[in-house]
């Protein structure tokens, strides 16, 4: 049985007080969960990505409350002349157990493609976090009747296949459809089920069953709290990776409380 995850990707929001303010919230709520049972704890893990800058705040703000840190992005080398950049080393010394790659936003802003991606997800293994490899079409993509050929090619070019094999390790995989990222136009039911069946036949075929029986699957795309109980509930929906609504600490609390 696959526990769910929902995510919080931050993206590029949030000054210190805002980013502490949410942190806290949250690490409050799950916390009294734990201690209480009231608001009763979600059935499902927690995980949010802010900002680099926001790492350490949050990250001493969670401390102890079972949500776990991670960054939006790292490098292919562990160290070195690479300014701007943050390894996954670095992220795992700050305290992420997670790293968001291959993220539309930089696939289309920073030009990122497969063998970019598949090559941080290698580097984030080698760091000791685990990838959350994101994926999806584009509207014009789905309009033209490509979706399954699109991620499939993006899975294969974009997952460390080997890596994995040999490090026994795991990753997360994300189905985000680029047109219902931040537009409030969620992709359907049906629609993400068919999509997250052939992600799991390639996870197959790639890795074996068993593994892919054990990956999660995640679904990003406007998930909202009144949206979430119909996808979270879907057969080969493992959780959700939430942009907009992660900044609010009542709907990703809605969201999560609908695992
Ligand atoms: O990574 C999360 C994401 O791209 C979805 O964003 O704002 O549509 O929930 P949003």
């Amino acid at each position: 049985m696959r526990r769910k995850l929902i995510a919080g990707n931050w993206k590029m929001n949030g000054m210190t007080a805002d980013g502490l303010k949410l942190a806290e919230t949250l690490a409050q709520r799950a916390q009294q969960a734990a201690d209480y049972g009231d608001p009763p704890p979600p059935a499902c893990d927690l995980l949010v990505c802010p900002p680099f800058t926001l790492l350490w705040p949050v990250r001493d703000a969670i401390v102890g409350s079972g949500i776990a840190l991670g960054g939006q992005d790292c490098h292919t080398a562990p160290s070195g002349a690479h300014t701007g950049d943050v390894s996954a080393p670095m992220l795992a010394d700050i305290g992420c157990s997670f790293v968001v790659l291959g993220h539309s936003e930089r696939r289309q802003n920073h030009g990122e493609d497969d063998a970019t991606v598949r090559a941080k997800a290698e580097a984030a293994l080698a760091g000791g976090l685990t990838p959350i490899v994101c994926v999806g079409e584009t509207e014009a993509e789905r309009d033209a009747g490509q979706t399954l050929a699109v991620i499939a090619r993006q899975v294969e070019g974009s997952l460390p296949v080997e890596a994995l094999s040999a490090a026994d390790a795991g990753l997360v995989l994300a189905y985000e459809p680029v047109w219902a990222i931040g537009t409030g136009r969620t992709a359907t039911p049906a629609q993400v089920q068919e999509v997250h069946a052939a992600l799991r036949g390639q996870l197959a075929e790639l890795l074996g069953p068993a593994r892919a029986e054990a990956t999660q699957l995640l679904y990003g795309g406007s998930v909202k709290p009144d949206n979430a109980p119909d996808l979270l509930a879907l057969a080969d929906v493992d959780g959700a990776l939430v942009g907009g609504a992660s900044l609010k600490a009542d709907d990703f609390w809605a969201i999560a409380g609908a695992c």
